[in-house]
């Protein structure tokens, strides 16, 4: 369903605004376990989305623990409404995580300083 969906997608609009969906499809498909993450919306609060993202790390949090690898996946904008359909809820998508064993060590993206990504007031 990703792939023809992805495929419809970049025909539509171009590969171009698929960004790295592409990439992120190709480690979807190699790994064992995905996961798909919903807000089930239950009280339509904006920090429900919060929760839901607090679970995910919390999840990749436990996956490290457990020596395995993960992937937080956004990249579900162009099967959106395909995923909802197939599995028939009421819910609004999120994401979904990607879960297996890594197969390198594992690359770690270059961290900012923190005074670069925050501002302290005195
Ligand atoms: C909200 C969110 C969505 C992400 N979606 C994707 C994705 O769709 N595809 C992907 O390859 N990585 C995705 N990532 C992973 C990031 O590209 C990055 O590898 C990861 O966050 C580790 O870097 P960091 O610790 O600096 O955040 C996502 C990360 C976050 C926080």
């Amino acid at each position: 369903m990703f792939y023809e969906e992805l495929e419809r997608f970049m025909s539509k609009f171009g590969k171009e605004e698929a960004g790295s969906a592409p990439w992120t499809l190709e480690i979807q498909r190699q790994a064992p376990v995905l996961i798909i993450v919903w807000n089930a919306g239950e009280y339509g609060w904006v920090t429900e989305e919060h929760s839901v993202a607090a679970a995910m790390q919390n999840i990749l949090l436990r996956a490290y623990d457990l020596g395995l690898a993960s992937l937080w996946i956004g990249d579900v904008f162009y099967a959106d409404e395909a995923i909802v359909k197939y599995f028939n809820k009421e819910w609004k998508l999120s994401g979904a995580i990607a879960l297996g064993y890594s197969d390198d060590k594992g690359r770690i993206p270059p961290r900012k300083p923190v005074d670069e990504v925050a501002e302290f007031l005195e």
